[in-house]
């Protein structure tokens, strides 16, 4: 298995490109299936991620086929002919849920793996099953299986969340565009990948408005048609490499980033004593002088992103003071604590939050973490870290990040792969 070893205290400088958002592409992708015209992708980042996702796609009769010569570009289409999305791909990603709605809309009938829990919590799907059932689907779980069918088609409903569900909320939206009907998603999430999805679905000829909001309403078309379309660039990965560069008191111009998309990070950031400036192309970061403590509860957007959680917490971890990080999104996000402290950090965790007590260094050590995001984070601590670092479990990191290492060396980080 690869890993990646890291040699820390070197400052980084120069431009990183930030690549399409994982996170965007992947519901993107799926709603190929709510028509048989082409549906084109450009933008669509080269990972774990969206290559299960083109392999469940080609499960259901899909065609996915590169454009071009750098891998970035989509073209989805062609009639389904398999309904079922079996447990070897959806235990892969969890996001493969998001078929469900777009194959009941389009053929009234799926089988999908029920996806189980994971390292960063148990993640029920039953946001998804109820809105679905409300929109008139018959559902069964049967043998790890969702068994869902819809007869007389879907008909809109009023779906109101008890909370915001990114995934939910795409399902549904997904389903509700070739229903029968009004349907409206009322607490719905509002994730930048979410309007982008909108976008998107508006552009192959579909009826939502709201878009932004956390009320959408959507009315039901007999058809979609091909689109062509460009996936928004990675909120998560900008704020990652934000933080890369504030920890190792560097400069790097993050192109492609967005401030709107990321706005709570980004005034955490400055409160903790790192400046961002909007430029015509992207992101201008860079620390100041020390950075400080300051507090971050994590909450659907447009609030502090869960995915962003471990990387702040190391760039707290060698503030000066203590700051209290608090995770509301997942029970079990806080896997990253027990290696940073292998690594020198003071963290402690109580409940929902975490403690952090700022050190004045961290060491370098092997490192492992379970999530993607807590392996980035395992990447920033190394890049600060005194000597050396090696992560392992390189797998969880292809799964999000691309090119993570190729990207930092250019900016004068001392990291390698070393194929296993
Ligand atoms: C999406 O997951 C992202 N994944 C996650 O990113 C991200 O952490 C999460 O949203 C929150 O922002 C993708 O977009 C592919 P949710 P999702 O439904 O849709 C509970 C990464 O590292 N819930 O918004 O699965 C759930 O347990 C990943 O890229 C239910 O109770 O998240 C959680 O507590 C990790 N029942 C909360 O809602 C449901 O039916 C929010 O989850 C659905 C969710």
């Amino acid at each position: 298995m690869d890993r990646i070893r890291i040699r820390g205290g070197r400052p980084l400088h120069g431009e990183i490109s930030i690549s399409g958002a994982k996170n965007a592409s992947l519901p993107l992708m799926t709603a190929g299936l709510l028509t048989d015209e082409r549906l084109v992708l450009s933008r669509v980042p080269v990972l774990a991620d969206t290559q299960t996702l083109g392999l469940l796609l080609e499960q259901h009769g899909i065609a996915v086929e590169p454009v071009g010569q750098d891998g970035h570009t989509l073209s989805i289409g062609g009639p389904i002919t398999n309904t079922e999305a079996p447990y070897d791909i959806v235990r892969k990603m969890r996001a493969s849920i998001l078929v469900l709605g777009p194959l009941l809309a389009r053929t009234c009938e799926a089988r999908v793996s029920l996806p189980g829990g994971c390292a960063i919590g148990t993640r029920p799907v039953d946001l998804h099953l109820k809105g679905l059932e409300q929109m008139g689907a018959v559902i069964a779980l049967e043998g790890g299986y969702i068994n869902a069918k819809a007869p007389s088609g879907l008909q809109g409903a009023t779906i109101v969340f008890p909370m915001p569900s990114v995934g939910a909320t795409e399902n549904l939206l997904m389903a509700a565009t070739l229903a029968n009907g009004r349907t409206v998603l009322a607490n719905a999430a509002r994730e930048p990948e979410i309007t982008d999805l909108c976008d998107c679905l508006v552009a192959m000829g579909a009826q939502i408005s709201g878009i932004g909001t956390d009320r959408l309403t959507i009315d039901g078309v007999s058809s979609l048609h091909g689109a062509a379309h460009q996936v928004i660039g990675d909120r998560i990965e900008t704020g990652t490499y934000a933080c890369a560069a504030a920890i190792t008191g560097g400069e790097l111009h993050l192109q492609g980033g967005r401030m709107d998309h990321l706005g709570a990070v980004m005034r955490t950031l400055s409160e903790a004593g790192v400046e961002i400036s909007e430029t015509a192309t992207g992101l201008s970061v860079k620390r100041l002088n020390g950075l400080h403590g300051v507090d971050a509860i994590t909450e659907p957007y447009p609030g502090f992103p869960t995915d962003m959680q471990a990387q702040y917490m190391v760039l707290m971890s060698v503030a000066q003071g203590a700051s209290m990080v608090t995770e509301t999104i997942f029970e079990n996000r806080f896997m990253h604590v027990p290696e940073l402290n292998r690594m020198g950090a003071n963290i402690n965790v109580h409940g929902k939050s975490a403690i952090v007590r700022g050190v004045p260094y961290l060491s370098g050590a092997p490192v492992m973490a379970t999530d993607l995001r807590a392996s980035v984070s395992l990447v920033l601590a190394g890049l600060v870290a005194r000597g050396e670092t090696i992560v392992n479990r390189v797998y969880h990191l292809d799964r999000g990040f691309e090119h993570v290492e190729r990207k930092l060396a250019a900016c004068g980080a001392d990291i390698e792969r070393i194929p296993g």
